[in-house]
Parts: structure tokens; C-alpha cells; sequence
């Protein structure tokens, strides 16, 4: 709180200047749906004008895990929901699998509006998009984020192959993430969801803390000192 004197020739006066943080406390759930009617409003990039509705993301604001896939697809467009699709329900009988109910989660996606013909999002799209699921994140504060396929993945930690982390709780920027093959790539071919499945059967672990978490930045540093990689 500041403490704020107002002075004339003749008069003095004291007055206290409340914050606005103060005033007016949002809950997690407002802020969300604040975020939530922009979103649907967003006409940053061209995705707004081949969408029938905005995919903003959906759950428990209060979620220790959330996933977080690469864009919508047509029956999410359709229902304003993320992973409703065969991919959605393939994803909810891999959570039932666990005993992990849907309604505990937070599941939502790197781009809100469908790009077309589910093509894979450009680089501004992701740029003018991630925003929203920056403070998305920041909100919901999960404990875990799962990322669901390659670009979810290569979103947060850009040099990481899914192929070589996937099924590893991973540490990177002051995050743990835990990555996953896609529900969808899991439908195309019977490898990944086995994988797929295997993976997803140590999330509970993961969430209890009891399965070592890779530190990406370490491994990195060490790596780039051993010449393999040269990216930083
Ligand atoms: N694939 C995604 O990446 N997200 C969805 O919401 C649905 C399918």
C-alpha cells in the first residue's frame, strides 16, 4: 500500500492509494475465463478466420497436470473443446487407465484456433498464439506439464526429440514436463500406442515425485561440452 500526501497552500491532506490488486482479488477460475473471452476475440493471426470457434482450453483450474497439445482439430473447432476427437478418447481412456479423472486436469493447446486441414501451426501463429497458454500456465501453476507429440514438445524445449525424452519427466527452465507421443500419431500406428500407453502408466509417479527427473539444462551444458550438440 502507498501512502500518498496531497499538499495545497492552505490545506494538507493524507489519503491511502489502494492498489487495484487489491480492490479487485480475480479467483483463478475469473482470470481464466478473462483470458478465455480474448482468446475467443483473437484476431492476431489469420487461424480466426477458417474457425467455427476458438479452443481456449479446459479444466481444473487447480490441476497439478496439465496437457497440452499442438493445435485443434475439426471436432474441437466444432465443439469449442480441446482433445474431443478420437484423440480426445483415446487420451481420456489412458487417463481412466491410471484412475486419473478428466475433470482433475487441465487440457489444452499451444494454438487456439484449428488451422486449416489440421496443417502443422506456422512459426508466427505460435508466436502470436503461446501467449495465451503462457498465462494459461502461470495461473494453473500444474506441477507437471504433459506434452502430447513433437510440436508440444519442441514448443517448450526446442531442441528436444520426442523420440529419445518421451515417457522421461524432464526438468528445463524451471519447469518438469512430461513427454508424450501424440494421442493421434498413437491411432495411426499400434508402436506408439503401445508406447504410448507404457509411458502414460508412470504419470502417477511422476506426479508423486518418484521417478527421476532429468535435468535438460545439465545434460545440455554437458553435451555442448562434449561437442554434440551446438545449438547454444
Ligand atoms: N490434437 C491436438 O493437438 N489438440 C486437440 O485439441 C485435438 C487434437
Amino acid at each position: 500500500m502507498k501512502l500518498v500526501w496531497y499538499s495545497n497552500p492552505t490545506k494538507i491532506s493524507l489519503r491511502f492509494v489502494i492498489p487495484t490488486s487489491i480492490i479487485i482479488k480475480m479467483t483463478d477460475e475469473e482470470l481464466l475465463s478473462k483470458l478465455e473471452k480474448a482468446i475467443k476475440t483473437c484476431r492476431k493471426c489469420r487461424l480466426y478466420k477458417n474457425a467455427t470457434n476458438a479452443v481456449p482450453g479446459h479444466g481444473n483450474s487447480k490441476a497439478k497436470i496439465a496437457f497440452v497439445g499442438e493445435a485443434p482439430g475439426y471436432n474441437e473447432d466444432q465443439q469449442g473443446l480441446p482433445f474431443v476427437g478420437r484423440a480426445g478418447k483415446l487420451l481420456n481412456s489412458m487417463l481412466d487407465m491410471i484412475k486419473i479423472q478428466r475433470e482433475d486436469v487441465w487440457v489444452g493447446n499451444i494454438i487456439k484456433h484449428r488451422p486449416p486441414e489440421n496443417r502443422d501451426p506456422m512459426k508466427d501463429e505460435v508466436r502470436l498464439c503461446s501467449g495465451f497458454l503462457e498465462e494459461q500456465l502461470k495461473i494453473i501453476k500444474p506441477k507437471i506439464i504433459v506434452t502430447l507429440g513433437r510440436i508440444a514438445l519442441e514448443y517448450f524445449v526446442k531442441e528436444a526429440k520426442i523420440s529419445k525424452y518421451h515417457g522421461f519427466p524432464i526438468s528445463y527452465k524451471g519447469r518438469v514436463f512430461f513427454p508424450l507421443y501424440h494421442p493421434a500419431a498413437a491411432l495411426r500406428n499400434g508402436n506408439i500406442e503401445n508406447i504410448l500407453r507404457e509411458d502414460f502408466k508412470n504419470l502417477p509417479k511422476v506426479v508423486k515425485g518418484e521417478i527421476a527427473v532429468v535435468d535438460l539444462g545439465k545434460e545440455y551444458t554437458k553435451e555442448k561440452a562434449e561437442g554434440q550438440i551446438s545449438f547454444m
